[in-house]
C-alpha cells in the first residue's frame, strides 16, 4: 500500500530512518523487543563497526531469541556477532549497564507476528522499562517504540504509555508521536529524546 507513498513506506521504515540519522559507528543500542530480530540487525548493522560499539537485545521469549540469533549469524560477521548480548528475560529491567552510557533504545510493542498472542506486551511492564530506559540514555539519545493500537491489548498500552509520556518534563524530554491520520488504529512512532546537554 505504501509503496505509492515514497516518503512514509510504513512506520518501520521511518522508525529505521530515524535510527539511521542518530545511530554512530561504536554507540551502544538496546532492543528491548527482539522479536524475530529484524531491528536488532539494523541497529547492529548501524552501531558495531569493527571492534566498537555493542548491541543489546531482549525479549521475554526463548523462540524469539533463537530467531534473532539465526538472523544475526546470517548477516554478521563472527567479529560483530561477539558484541551482541542476547538476554531471555522481561524488560522492566536491564541488565548492568552504565548510566548515560546508550544512544538508541527501541521497542516494537505487541506480540510476535505469527506468535503466541498471549505473549503481547503489556502497559503495566512497558511503562516500568521506560522508566528504568531513561538512566541509561546518553545525553541527545533516544527511545523509539512502534505502538500497534489494533488489537485490545494494545491500545490499552499505547494510551498508558502516552498518558505517562505526556507527563515528561519538557525541558529534560522532547516527545513526538507519528501516526497515519486517514486510517483506523494505525500504528504509531514514539520518539522521546533526552536534552543534548
Ligand atoms: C512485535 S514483536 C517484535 C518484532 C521485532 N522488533 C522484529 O524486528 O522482528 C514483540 C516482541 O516483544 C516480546 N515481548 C513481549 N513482552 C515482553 C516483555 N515484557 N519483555 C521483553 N520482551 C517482550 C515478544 O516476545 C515479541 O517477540
Amino acid at each position: 500500500m505504501f509503496t505509492q507513498f515514497p516518503l512514509f513506506r510504513s512506520h518501520l521504515d521511518l522508525a529505521h530512518q530515524y535510527w539511521t540519522i542518530l545511530v554512530r559507528p561504536g554507540d551502544t543500542v538496546i532492543d528491548a523487543t527482539c522479536g524475530n530480530g529484524h531491528d536488532t540487525l539494523k541497529l547492529a548493522q548501524l552501531a558495531l563497526h569493527s571492534d566498537q560499539g555493542q548491541v543489546i537485545g531482549i525479549d521475554l521469549q526463548e523462540q524469539s531469541l533463537l530467531a534473532t540469533n539465526a538472523r544475526l549469524m546470517e548477516h554478521l560477521s563472527p567479529d560483530l556477532l561477539r558484541r551482541v548480548q542476547l538476554i531471555c528475560s522481561c524488560h522492566s529491567s536491564f541488565p548492568d549497564i552504565p548510566p548515560k552510557s546508550v544512544r538508541l533504545i527501541v521497542y516494537n510493542l505487541g506480540y510476535l507476528p505469527k506468535g503466541d498472542k498471549s505473549r503481547t506486551t503489556r502497559a503495566k511492564t512497558t511503562i516500568e522499562s521506560l522508566q528504568a530506559a531513561f538512566p541509561l540514555l546518553m545525553p541527545g539519545g533516544v527511545i523509539c517504540v512502534t505502538c500497534y493500537p489494533g488489537h485490545e491489548e494494545g491500545e490499552k498500552e499505547e494510551k498508558a504509555v502516552l498518558d505517562f509520556v505526556r507527563g515528561l518534563d519538557p525541558h529534560e524530554w522532547c516527545c513526538t508521536y507519528q501516526q497515519w491520520m486517514n486510517r483506523q488504529k494505525a500504528p504509531g512512532l514514539l520518539l522521546i529524546q533526552r536534552q543534548e546537554s
